[in-house]
């Protein structure tokens, strides 16, 4: 997986905005945004994340990936569309009896970019503590993609969630937590969830612009010396970035 990996990240293509660069001083990037700004307050009455779709290409599946990006342009998400597409090409790369868990999701982003076109069993958990709360919004966009017998959503804290997992008697072969990203929920969260990390096993960590996430993960790294890898380590200039939004590293445990 970790060559496969490569190879995807190799072949995304930032046009416009690259990941070094300030986001607003591209003029089209600003002028875009401000535009979608514009038409997300007259069509919801307030602002929406903007994704700068057109900023992406990938240099092999093409047509894949422009079919994934229409899908997913419908849910707004606290990320990038290379982000997803990343989600997305390692869960495909999962069978059946294999499985991503996704805890923080939102409005669905990070969760559904892991159920499009893939087989193995997806699971997403939120206790939609936010104060905007799309819980709505989330079933909506669930619902829409959900099979029953692969897609499962918990409602609630993920501390549980992950206390309780064992009863599943299963490992979790593919890990990205989006919850709170203060030091403590984060390095919780890697620990929590290593007891169930097997070889091969790839976890994803975001907004490692932050120092509070990336130095969790680094703790937790080097108190479980030689277990875990870092295959990548994906940074832009600020967060909300059109490139990988708030840095993303990707980890493998040995
Ligand atoms: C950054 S957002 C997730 C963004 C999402 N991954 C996406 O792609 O758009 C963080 C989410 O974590 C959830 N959250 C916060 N604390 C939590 C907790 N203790 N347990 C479960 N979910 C939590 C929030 O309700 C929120 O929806």
């Amino acid at each position: 997986m970790s060559q496969k990996l490569n190879h995807i990240i190799d072949n995304i293509n930032f046009k416009y905005v690259k990941e070094n660069d300030v986001a607003n001083s591209n003029k089209l990037y600003k002028f875009k945004k401000y535009l979608f700004y514009l038409y997300a307050l007259a069509k919801y009455q307030k602002l929406r994340h903007f994704t700068f779709y057109e900023n992406t290409e990938v240099k092999i599946n093409n047509s894949q990936f422009h079919d994934f990006s229409k899908r997913m342009k419908s849910i707004e998400g606290m990320s990038t569309i290379a982000n997803a597409w990343i989600i997305n090409q390692i869960a495909s790369g999962l069978d059946k009896d294999q499985n991503y868990l996704n805890i923080g999701c939102w409005k669905g982003f990070s969760l559904i970019a892991g159920m499009i076109n893939t087989t193995c069993k997806v699971f997403g958990v939120d206790n939609f503590s936010w104060v905007d709360a799309p819980r709505n919004e989330f079933y909506k966009n669930f619902n829409n993609y959900k099979n029953n017998e692969k897609h499962f959503f918990h409602d609630g804290d993920y501390v549980n969630f992950l206390k309780e997992w064992e009863k599943k008697n299963e490992y979790i072969d593919f890990y990205f937590f989006d919850g709170p990203h203060t030091y403590k929920d984060q390095y919780q969260s890697l620990e929590l969830a290593s007891n169930f990390f097997k070889t091969g096993t790839l976890i994803l960590i975001d907004d490692t612009n932050w120092e509070e996430p990336r130095e969790a993960t680094m703790n937790f790294i080097n108190k479980n010396s030689g277990k875990y890898k870092i295959l990548h380590d994906l940074k832009c200039k600020h967060a909300r970035h059109p490139t990988y939004w708030n840095g993303l590293i990707i980890l493998q445990k040995q």
